[in-house]
């Protein structure tokens, strides 16, 4: 059987503890590619995955191994995201595998998200490896960590691979480890094709490319396909294995993870977690469904150009395709125009959203405030959820306001616990738990509303911390809140882009902070601005920005013609990124970066 051959598993980590190191050191030892092609962290192919460091969007990729016992195996890796805002991608990928490397920095131990991460995997009864990375390091306390394998994880601390992903020592023996302890693929050939759509991507020659997980049968090329969900058939142009590049097959097979192209151009026809089969041999059900995608901040994206309306609809459509998370539909403001409301899974997510929609289709975009979804219980008729600060109703007619809370669990070194307590507390936490899982390290719990760590509250602890603290949270209930409507008014006109739902006990420091801030971002105007914040007809914080002097050339004394252009050219650079409010102009990242700390 040739399943036999076949490993696929995953990487899981806390963040930064070196899966994408990890995953280099293996393609590098498969040779798939030469190493002056090499690059470090191929996976992570995207730019800002680069320059960030992290990784965003999970990738396949097919490595073959030859093992001590002579036999050639293929290894199917899936690198996948450690930052909690993506969590969605790691259970679509582990659902396509049957083990996992559970990563642990030898130098931090277990954090919040090796936890999390661990149960993901655990609830699809997955294999799981513990894998100590960074031994090179001096400070590598192996001991410590064994300790944690088997107190934190549960997991057997004799099967512990100790490696360093950086020099590439330990590896071998890891390889020779997923080959002895990862069950191979159980599918069953001769039955109809069942295959999974765990990711996909658009290429602007072939369409719509599907990362697929073949559970059982056999797929050809030139077959017809048949799309669960939808009905919609369509004949297969290509398919084969990920080995960075696309290595074009004949067929994929029981137990196999590959990608198919099938002619699809529309991108809204795929969709991620749907199951594939043939048309001319379908089979009965399809497999289990993924988790629910369930955003949790909401924005508004305009282009600053109404122009680049259409290019943005159909940039946001491509995106979709490639981050099934992303959810939208159409918005308009007074102040921005056409617009589309989205939903994201945190505040990271927002901002890869922002730059790739910047870098990678060269749009210049507004984002609104960004908020959580209350729940609104009015006077009369039904409950309804409520995002966008537009749509908020005379307060007079609501009878109950909640808005979401989140059960965060955060590890810290003992030291910093009373730094931490007073950093939840301010943000209105409620503490639920407290436990010493050894001498040094305590693992405190908190009922927390999820509007309050949305913006800092991640680097906040870290600063509180010393870096040393980790965060992880999952969805609570909806609670009972005051809820009131922040306008921000400049030159005395509402800018709805700038509202804000928030809790009536934070509206004052809010408002004063966002007129401070503003006032920060927009330069002097012929005109006096005075910027207000007001709830309803009451204005509860006030900056002015007094009106402009002297013409701006005029500090050029002695009359430089060339100075005075380069001057007037740079104003105009900066003015391409403005955005007109009413007589005021506003810097494109101002919309963002006055609601962002509070
Ligand atoms: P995300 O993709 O953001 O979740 O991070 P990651 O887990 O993929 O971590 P990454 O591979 O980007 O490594 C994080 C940092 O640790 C990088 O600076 C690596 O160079 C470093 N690193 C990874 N493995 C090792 C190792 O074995 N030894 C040492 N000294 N550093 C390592």
């Amino acid at each position: 059987d040739e399943q036999e051959l076949i490993r696929n598993f995953c990487i899981i980590a806390h963040i930064d503890h070196g899966k994408s190191t990890l995953a280099d050191r293996f393609i590098e030892k498969s040779q798939i590619i030469s190493s002056r092609e090499f690059q470090s962290q191929l996976l992570d192919s995207m730019d800002i995955e680069r320059e960030r460091g992290i990784t965003i969007k999970s990738q396949a990729v097919t490595i073959p191994f030859t093992s001590k016992d002579g036999k050639t195996y293929k290894l199917n890796l899936v690198d996948t995201p450690g930052h909690v805002d993506f969590s969605y991608e790691v259970s679509r990928a582990i659902a396509s595998c049957e083990g996992a490397l559970l990563l642990v920095d030898a130098t931090q131990g277990v954090e919040a998200q090796t936890l999390s991460n661990m149960y993901m995997a655990v609830e699809q009864d997955l294999e799981i490896i513990p894998v100590v990375n960074k031994m090179d390091l001096p400070s590598a306390d192996i001991g410590r960590i064994r300790e944690q394998v088997d107190h934190d994880l549960g997991l057997d601390p004799d099967l512990i691979f100790p490696v360093s992903a950086k020099f590439g020592t330990g590896v071998d023996e890891l390889l020779e480890g997923i080959i002895e302890w990862i069950p191979s693929p159980k599918g069953t050939l001769d039955k109809p094709l069942k295959a999974n759509i765990f990711d996909s991507h658009y290429d602007p020659y072939k369409g719509v490319i599907m990362h697929v997980r073949v559970f059982d049968g056999e797929l050809k090329l030139g077959e017809d396909i048949k799309f669960y969900s939808t009905g919609k058939v369509n004949k297969v142009e290509e398919l084969g294995y990920f080995r960075i590049t696309r290595d074009s097959k004949k067929s994929l097979k029981a137990g196999e993870v590959g990608y198919i192209i099938a002619g699809i151009k529309d991108i809204s026809e795929v969709r991620v977690g749907d199951t594939i089969t043939t048309l001319k041999n379908p089979c009965e059900e399809p497999l289990d469904g993924f988790r629910d995608v369930k955003p949790v901040v909401f924005s508004s994206i305009y282009p600053v150009d109404a122009d680049q309306y259409e290019d943005l609809q159909a940039a946001i459509d491509k995106l979709r395709l490639n981050d099934a998370s992303l959810v939208y539909e159409k918005d308009s403001s007074a102040a921005l125009g056409l617009g589309f409301r989205c939903g994201f899974l945190g505040l990271l997510h927002l901002e890869v959203i922002q730059e790739r929609l910047e870098r990678e289709f060269g749009l210049n975009i507004v984002l609104t405030s960004p908020s959580v979804r209350y729940r609104i219980t009015p006077k009369s008729g039904e409950v309804y959820f409520l995002d966008n600060p537009t749509e908020f109703p005379d307060p007079g007619v609501i009878e109950r306001a909640e808005e979401p809370y989140i059960n965060a669990v955060i590890i810290t070194p003992s030291e910093y616990l009373g730094n931490i307590m007073n950093l939840c507390t301010a943000k209105r936490g409620i503490q639920t738990e407290l436990e010493y899982l050894d001498e040094k390290r305590v693992e405190i719990k908190y009922e927390m509303p999820l509007a309050e760590i949305l913006f800092d509250f991640y680097d906040r602890l870290k600063s509180v911390s010393r870096g040393y603290a980790s965060f992880d949270y999952e969805e609570n209930d909806f609670k009972e809140t005051e809820l009131v409507k922040l306008d921000i008014l400049l030159n005395g006109d509402v800018v709805d882009a700038l509202s804000q739902l928030v809790f009536k006990g934070s509206a004052y420091d809010k408002a004063r902070n966002v007129c401070k801030r503003l006032k920060g971002e927009i330069s002097r105007h012929q005109f006096k601005i005075p910027i207000q914040g007001a709830i309803g007809s009451s204005i509860i914080a006030r900056e002015t920005i007094p009106a402009l002097r002297k013409d701006v050339t005029s500090k050029c004394y002695g009359g430089d013609i060339s100075r005075k252009k380069k001057l007037l050219e740079k104003q105009k650079e900066g003015k391409k990124r403005m955005k007109m409010v009413g007589r005021v102009e506003l810097p494109q990242n101002a919309f963002l970066s006055v609601l962002r700390t509070d």
